[in-house]
């Protein structure tokens, strides 16, 4: 059992404290926001994310996970510190660091006794050197530490499934003693671990981030080759990722990628390339095609239903992507801003996200369940592939419609099926203009 406390109780940092008290270690997570506190400790979570529930419960009962405001009592007994901040994009695309640099100061105020500091928040290459510069200016007096960089690779809405079967650990820091003692802390989870230094780190973070990204840029370019020339991108996917240097992951098209992390990693990556000499064009280009096939779904809109304006189109999901309440950078959204703009009234379904979308976007009329959404729609469009859309009644939707006109931004359901039913279909990259293919 180690004594470990994590620094912000967001996604990262609840699910990375919740899971290691999981592991039989003793977890104490801090965050500034008071009520946040307060609900965790009756195990009321922030956020919505499948499993976690569970397994908060189940540690707090154990006495393993406790919540505190506290610095002084944070730091105590602690031998790991795992800062677990948020990293919100700044004016210019760089990460903005204010709440690092606050939990570092607050570290270095109330450490008692030598500590082992663990980034697990993405931030600029070189942040790790600049934690360690804060501590030591802000200690009353000097007492040693390490600062270990461990970057997290959990995605939302398996991100407790994530942390349990991770692909690698990845351990930087020019304390070789820190890393392997936070190694040891990992080897539990029986993946292998890299150790490096603190630089090559924070890189390997950024690096699998925007390599992600780009496979999905790349397959939404192949999507849109894949229209102008009738063949459908599903299946060209499928047929490259059997061979095993390409792999099937990754290589769904659609709107593009949204959520917290890729939108935000590529830009900052970019950004760092650019402040330091470099001409980062791929990644460019990777942000480029992002922002296109968000339009892609409004010209296919006009394209199939003339000017917008006074059109009620209804979308179908609202999260930026399924299993998660989370419409942080939502393609969803931005296509109903756009949507909006074009003077059309927007409608939105969504299964766990409509409450954070009242809050946010006003202009969104929320219907309780796809049937009432669909129903006067001029068209529908799938933009968050849940798993309850992709077995709907259909035949219901296209008679409750004004007009069956069906843009699947997710490519869902099957075009030479949803023809066959009567509805105006344009998948993302499936034959001409995204309607299928002519294999009959
Ligand atoms: C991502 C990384 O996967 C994770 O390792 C990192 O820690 C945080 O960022 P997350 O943002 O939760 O995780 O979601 P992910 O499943 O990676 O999807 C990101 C976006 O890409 C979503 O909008 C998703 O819909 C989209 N996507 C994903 C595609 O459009 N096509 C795909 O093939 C895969």
């Amino acid at each position: 059992m180690n004594n470990i406390t994590v620094i912000g109780v967001g996604y990262v940092g609840l699910v990375t404290g919740t899971c290691f008290a999981d592991l039989g270690n003793s977890v104490l997570a801090l965050d500034i926001n008071k009520q946040r506190i307060e609900n965790l400790r009756q195990a009321i979570l922030p956020i919505y994310e499948p499993g976690l529930k569970e397994v908060v419960e189940r540690n707090i009962h154990a006495d393993r996970l406790r919540f505190t405001t506290d610095y002084k009592e944070a730091l105590k007994d602690a031998e790991f510190v795992f800062i677990c901040v948020g990293t919100p994009e700044g004016v210019d695309g760089e990460a903005d660091l204010q709440y690092v640099r606050m939990a570092a100061e607050s570290i270095a105020q109330n450490m008692e006794h030598p500590l082992i500091v663990i980034n697990k928040s993405t931030v600029p290459v070189g942040t790790g050197d600049w934690v360690a510069n804060i501590i030591r200016e802000h200690q009353p007096k000097p007492i040693p530490f390490a600062v270990v960089s461990c970057p997290e690779f959990l995605r939302e809405g398996s991100a407790v499934r994530d942390f349990f079967n991770p692909d690698r650990t990845v351990l930087g820091s020019t304390d070789r003693e820190a890393a392997h003692r936070v190694a040891q802390l990992h080897l539990p989870l029986r993946a292998p671990i890299v150790i490096t230094d603190l630089r090559t780190a924070e890189m390997i973070k950024y690096a699998s981030n925007a390599f992600l990204a780009t496979r999905i840029s790349f397959i939404n370019e192949i999507a849109n080759i894949c229209e102008a020339l009738g063949a459908d991108v599903k299946e060209v996917a499928q047929g490259m990722g059997y061979d095993k240097r390409i792999g099937h992951h990754f290589l769904e098209s659609g709107v593009g990628y949204g959520g917290s992390c890729f939108p935000k990693d590529v830009k900052a990556l970019a950004y760092m390339a650019q402040v330091h000499g470099t001409n980062p064009q791929l990644l460019g280009a990777v942000m480029d095609i992002n922002k296109i096939q968000r339009k892609q779904i409004i010209i296919k809109l006009e394209d199939m239903l003339g000017d917008l304006k006074g059109k009620t189109i209804g979308l179908l999901g609202l999260a930026f992507k399924e299993n998660t309440d989370d419409i942080r950078v939502s393609p969803s959204l931005d296509i109903a801003e756009m949507l909006h703009e074009a003077g059309a009234v927007v409608r939105g379904y969504d299964p766990v996200a409509a409450e954070n979308v009242a809050r946010s976007h006003a202009f969104i009329q929320l219907a309780e369940d796809p049937y009432e959404m669909t129903t006067g729609c001029d068209a529908v469009v799938v933009a968050t592939p849940w798993n309850e859309f992709k077995s709907l009644d259909m035949d219901r939707i296209k008679k409750a419609m004004k007009q069956p006109v069906l843009v699947d931004g997710r490519n869902l359901y099957d075009p030479a099926r949803m023809r066959e039913m009567g509805f105006q279909y344009r998948g993302v990259g499936r034959g001409f203009k995204g309607g299928g293919s002519d294999l009959q």
